[in-house]
């Protein structure tokens, strides 16, 4: 299929590594990276999954899937999947650290070791990939890319979601300052902020009730959730030469989800035309 709105070629023959890429968005990610032309590797804990995503999405889109378990909580693993992967394509070109764990909980209920299973995934997840494939980029005097998938909370937080929010704003954290420190040597770092799009791993787990989505969708202004081509879209070109000079960013891509919670009168949305009109009347009368 010619794709709707880059160049087929737009991401030829870079190597692309996506952790969480067997499920959700970052197998949408990988599907629409090997329609631009790239080669990627798909990493993460459930191996037969990885295979059978992997097949599918080379029978769909040809090219190249590389498929390998690997539990980023682990260094080890971790260094011993970016070697392997390192060593299959004689290099890498991008990372996107996507992988991710999180709860919903009043945080009270929350053990240390639920804690401990979303920092791991998530902050040292993403630290450890990111330390793997940057030392490598410097070592050999190699450019690279690092895209992390974070969350429209990670600059402000939010309740409920603790541990994810805690991680995500490490994330964030972590892109902001080594795009000053690896910038200078070819390493440009930047981040995706997603507003809610609809994947099993976040749904099932986030919203499963018709009632949550449905009031999570009223908080956007656009009135529905993100489709995966708009944030394949998003990733495809911060990764792609057009994007060489953005560099610690985080672009956020929610239907303005965001800016609606933060601002003071946003909840007047929901006001009727005879409340607008007696306030209108009461607003002329006190000047
Ligand atoms: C309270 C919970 C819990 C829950 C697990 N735990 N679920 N505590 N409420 N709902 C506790 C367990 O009891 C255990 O503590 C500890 O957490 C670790 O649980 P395990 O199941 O042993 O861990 P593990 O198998 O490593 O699973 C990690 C996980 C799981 C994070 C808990 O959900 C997971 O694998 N998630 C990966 C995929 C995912 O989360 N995708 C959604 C990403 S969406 P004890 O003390 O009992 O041992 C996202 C953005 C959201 O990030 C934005 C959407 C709009
Ligand atoms: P998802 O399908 O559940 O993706 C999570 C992925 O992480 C899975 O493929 C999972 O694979 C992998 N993973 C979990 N723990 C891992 C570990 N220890 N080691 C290696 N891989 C691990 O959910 P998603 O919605 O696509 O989320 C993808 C990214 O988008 C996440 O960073 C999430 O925070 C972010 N995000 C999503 C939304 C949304 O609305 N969907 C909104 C904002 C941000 P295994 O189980 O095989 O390990």
């Amino acid at each position: 299929m010619t794709d709707p709105t880059f160049s087929p070629t737009l991401l030829r023959d870079r190597r692309i590594l996506i952790t969480g890429g067997g499920t959700g968005l970052g197998r949408a990610m990988g599907e629409r990276f090997l329609q631009l032309g790239a080669r990627v590797i798909i990493a993460s804990r459930r191996e037969a999954l990885l295979r059978t995503a992997a097949d599918e999405m080379m029978a769909a889109h040809g090219g190249t899937v590389l498929p390998i378990a690997c539990d980023v909580r682990d260094p080890e693993a971790v260094e011993r999947m970016v070697a392997t992967a390192w060593e299959h394509f004689d290099g890498i070109d991008g990372l996107v650290n996507n992988a991710a764990g999180n709860i919903a909980s009043p945080t009270e209920r929350l053990s240390h070791r639920a804690v401990d299973a979303v920092l791991g995934i998530v902050l040292h997840g993403s630290l450890y990939c990111t330390l793997a494939l940057g030392k490598r980029w410097l070592a050999a005097n190699r450019k690279g890319r690092v895209l992390s998938i974070v969350t429209t909370y990670a600059e402000g937080g939010s309740a409920y979601v603790v541990p994810s929010a805690a991680a995500k704003a490490g994330v964030l954290a972590m892109t902001r300052s080594l795009a000053v420190e690896w910038g200078p040597r070819g390493i440009t770092c930047n981040a995706i902020a997603p507003g809610p799009f609809p994947t099993k791993g976040a749904w099932d787990r986030l919203l499963p009730d018709p009632s949550l989505l449905d009031a999570a969708i009223d908080r956007i202004p656009l009135r529905r959730p993100g489709a995966l081509d708009e944030l394949t879209s998003l990733a495809a070109f911060l990764l792609s030469d057009a994007a060489q000079y953005i560099n610690g960013d985080c672009i956020t891509i929610d239907g303005g989800e965001k800016l609606k919670g933060a601002g003071q009168f946003a909840w007047m949305g929901s006001l009727t035309p005879e409340q607008w009109a007696a306030l209108e009347a009461s607003a002329r009368k006190a000047t």
